[in-house]
C-alpha cells in the first residue's frame, strides 16, 4: 500500500498560504508517499489550481450528506469534487464536539462522499476520560462500526486514529498505545471487509511533527499521518513526508 501524509489545515489559511503549497510541491516532486492537503473550503479550488501537475492532492474537511438543497452554509461531496478535491475528512473530533456529529451522521456523510467518488478519511478517537477509564478500544471500535459505510473498500477509505487528548496538545500516546489501537483497527476492518482491509491506510493523528514522525511511522499498521499544526508550513510537513 502507498502510504499517506495528510495535512488538515482546519480553519487556517488565506490566499497567502498557497505559497506553502508551491514550496512543498517544489521540494517534493516525487515523494515516496501520497501527499494530501485539506484546506478550508474557501481555498480548495485555488489550492487545486496550484497543486495541478504536482504530487499534492487536495481534500475537504467535511461535506453534507445530501448532494444539494436548502442547507445554508453547507457543502456537498459533489461540490468538493467540482472544486478539485479527491478526499474528504469526515467525523473529525472537532466536528463531533463542536457540531455534535454522531456516528450515524458521519456514516451518512461518508456514504455521500463515496457516491460522489471521493476517498473518505473517517476519523475516530477516544477522549482522555475514555482512555483513563480503559475504554479506548471499545470507543474506537464503536466509532469504526458506526461511521464506515458497508460498501467501503481499500480504494475509497482511509481511517485516521486521532486520540482527542493528543490533538494540538503536543502530547502523544506511547508507541505501545498507538500499536495496540492500530492492530485492533486492522483486525476489526478485516472482520468487516476481509483481506482488502490490509490495504486500507490507517493514519495516526495528534501532535505529529518532524521530531516524532519517524518513531510513529515505524509502528506496525501505521500507514501515515493526519497532521494539523505541522501541515501549515511546507518545511515541517515536508519533513514528515520525508519520514514516511
Ligand atoms: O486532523 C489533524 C489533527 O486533529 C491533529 O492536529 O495539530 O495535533 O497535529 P495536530
Amino acid at each position: 500500500m502507498r502510504k499517506l501524509a495528510a495535512g488538515n489545515w482546519k480553519m487556517n489559511g488565506t490566499a497567502a498560504a498557497l505559497a506553502e503549497v508551491s514550496a512543498l510541491a517544489q521540494a517534493h516532486p516525487a515523494p515516496a508517499c501520497d501527499m494530501l492537503l485539506c484546506p478550508p473550503a474557501t481555498l480548495i479550488a485555488r489550492m487545486a489550481d496550484v497543486a495541478r501537475g504536482t504530487a499534492i492532492k487536495v481534500g475537504g474537511q467535511d461535506c453534507h450528506a445530501r448532494s444539494s438543497g436548502a442547507h445554508t452554509g453547507d457543502i456537498s461531496a459533489e461540490m468538493l469534487v467540482d472544486s478539485g478535491a479527491s478526499h474528504v475528512i469526515l467525523g473529525h473530533s472537532e466536528r463531533r464536539t463542536d457540531h455534535g456529529e454522531t456516528d450515524a451522521q458521519v456514516l451518512a456523510k461518508a456514504e455521500a462522499a463515496l457516491k460522489a467518488g471521493l476517498i473518505a478519511i473517517v476519523c475516530i478517537g477516544e477522549t482522555e476520560a475514555e482512555r483513563d477509564a480503559g475504554r479506548t478500544l471499545d470507543v474506537v471500535g464503536t466509532q469504526l462500526h458506526g461511521s464506515v459505510p458497508a460498501d467501503a473498500t481499500a480504494a475509497n477509505l482511509v481511517i485516521a486514529y486521532e486520540p482527542v487528548w493528543a490533538i494540538g496538545t503536543g502530547r502523544t500516546p506511547t508507541i505501545a498505545e498507538i500499536a495496540e489501537v492500530h492492530a485492533f483497527l486492522r483486525a476489526r476492518l478485516t472482520a468487516r471487509i476481509g483481506a482488502a482491509a490490509a490495504d486500507v491506510p490507517l493514519l495516526y493523528g495528534g501532535s505529529v511533527k518532524p521530531s516524532n514522525a519517524t518513531e510513529i511511522f515505524a509502528v506496525p499498521h501505521v500507514d501515515g499521518a493526519l497532521v494539523g499544526g505541522a501541515s501549515l508550513k511546507a518545511a515541517d510537513f515536508g519533513a514528515i513526508v520525508s519520514a514516511l
